[in-house]
């Protein structure tokens, strides 16, 4: 049953692994039998070793030595679940036609949504290779930008977030084509739930209505209080942002205050921020000056768990019911979201929008190109009239396919220059698309 040329478990490299024939019909066996006689028919029966088998899933057999025989026997375990649980492409869908007839037919649409469906309005992304907010913060010096919305990063030093956050806050009153689009869906009874893991909250302003809106890394319509737990209205916050310093508890200072008024004057001490102190319930004890809470939008960062209604809306609402995945402008590198499509029944269709593909995740069809163009052309395949003012009705889009990939195609604008009428240069609209505008490049651009 097994072609296993190798018996041994002394690897010396990753290039030792198992070749291509047999990891294909390892993967094809545990999709046969599922995971746990997998496990017992190649580690118990078959004695593979694991590191060897291990390649199959790529894992790094070096990782062996690193890890010790128990975690690496692990860390197999959870890659061959996950290989078993990932979705695969349905054969049956491959065109931007059959992308518009499933929009026709479906009524429970899940859309899920990243920082690609703003970028139009002069928001950027944050993993765009030239223009995404990360990019930025490589230029600054930061190794690992994600650090600015670890939680721990913020309470030893906010300071940073709040220096660089001023760039990320919503300040419009303008939402895009894809936005309205996701509204027109909601119009026509199709959209289930719109998960969306931006903070601009522009869903909202767009008309998206709360029942139907997942804020999956929370928003910046509220802020919190690190210390005592406060809540105000997020554009309270918003002076402190746009001047790039920390903002404080007011409730926190107030009570300082009065705490001062009541001690003998002797031991008055003016509250003065700390930049580095921040949430620690004992930073009273430890020094005696009391200090206020620094505030934190109620974004969702690394480090924290997503908003309760995520899981509920979820597990108890969405994974039984939805009839079609549409995923638009997200890189999908973020979990818990990055792992939805691994999560819904398999029979269910997935389109996947964005400037770059992605491999990571099977989809049935890839649409590539500015999601305001790639919206606008399956709205009017559909039959819809998608009306917005930065949508010209009377620019046709070229739709083509790409080399040796049935269900991947290029929208572009038909002789129109890049980002003229719509903002898009702001954001380097322009640059991004020349990355999906051919088969190589397809390549050189996808990540996983
Ligand atoms: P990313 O920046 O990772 O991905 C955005 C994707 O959208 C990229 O792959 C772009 O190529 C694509 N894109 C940009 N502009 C586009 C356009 N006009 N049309 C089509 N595609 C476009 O952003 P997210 O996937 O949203 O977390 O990032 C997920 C999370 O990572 C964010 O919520 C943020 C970040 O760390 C927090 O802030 C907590």
């Amino acid at each position: 049953m097994l072609l296993l040329t190798k018996s041994t478990g002394f690897i010396e490299g990753e290039d030792d692994g198992l070749d291509p024939k047999e990891v294909k019909q390892l993967r094809a066996r545990l999709l046969r039998i599922g995971p746990e006689q997998f496990i017992h028919e190649t580690l118990t029966v078959a004695k593979i070793p694991p590191p060897l088998l291990g390649t199959a899933f790529g894992i790094n057999p070096l990782f062996a030595q690193q890890l010790g025989e128990d975690m690496f026997v692990r860390v197999l375990g959870s890659a061959i679940v996950r290989t078993y649980y990932k979705r695969r492409k349905l054969p049956g869908y491959n065109t931007i036609d059959d992308a518009a007839e499933l929009l026709k037919k479906c009524s429970n649409i899940m859309v899920i949504t990243g920082a690609g469906i703003s970028t139009s309005l002069g928001i950027p992304d944050f993993r765009s290779k030239e223009t995404g907010f990360y990019s930025k913060l490589r230029d600054m010096g930061f190794s690992e930008p994600e650090e600015v919305f670890d939680i721990y990063s913020f309470d030893e030093d906010p300071s940073t977030f709040y220096e660089l956050a001023a760039d990320i806050i919503p300040d419009l009153k303008r939402y895009s084509p894809t936005h309205a689009f996701i509204r027109l869906l909601q119009n026509k009874g199709r959209l289930q739930t719109n998960y969306t893991q931006n903070i601009d909250n522009l869903e909202e302003l767009a008309g998206i209505t709360k029942d139907r809106l997942i804020q999956c890394h929370g928003s910046f319509a509220t802020a919190t209080c690190r210390k005592c737990k406060y809540k105000v209205k997020g554009t309270d916050i918003f002076p402190d942002i746009r001047a790039k310093r920390v903002s404080y508890c007011k409730r926190c200072i107030h009570r300082i205050k009065r705490q001062e008024s009541l001690e003998p004057k002797s031991k008055k001490r003016k509250p003065t921020p700390s930049r580095s102190r921040t949430s620690s319930d004992d930073d009273d004890e430890d020094d005696n000056i009391p200090q206020p809470g620094v505030m934190k939008p109620d974004i969702t960062f690394f480090g924290e768990q997503l908003p309760d209604d995520f899981f509920t809306r979820f597990t108890d609402q969405d994974v039984n019911t939805v009839d079609l995945v549409l995923v638009i402008g997200t890189s999908l590198k973020v979990a818990p979201v990055s792992d939805m499509p691994n999560y819904l029944p398999h029979h269910v269709p997935h389109i996947f929008v964005s400037r770059e593909p992605i491999q990571h995740v099977d989809f049935d069809i890839q649409l590539l190109g500015n999601c305001d163009d790639v919206v606008v052309e399956l709205a009017r395949r559909a039959g819809w009239s998608l009306k917005h003012e930065m949508v010209d009705d009377n620019v046709k889009m070229n739709v083509d396919g790409v080399e040796e990939a049935e269900h991947i195609w290029v929208v572009k604008k038909e002789g129109k220059v890049s980002g003229s009428s719509n903002g898009e240069g702001q954001n380097g609209a322009g640059a991004a698309r020349a990355d999906v505008s051919g088969s190589r490049n397809i390549e050189r651009t996808a990540e996983r």
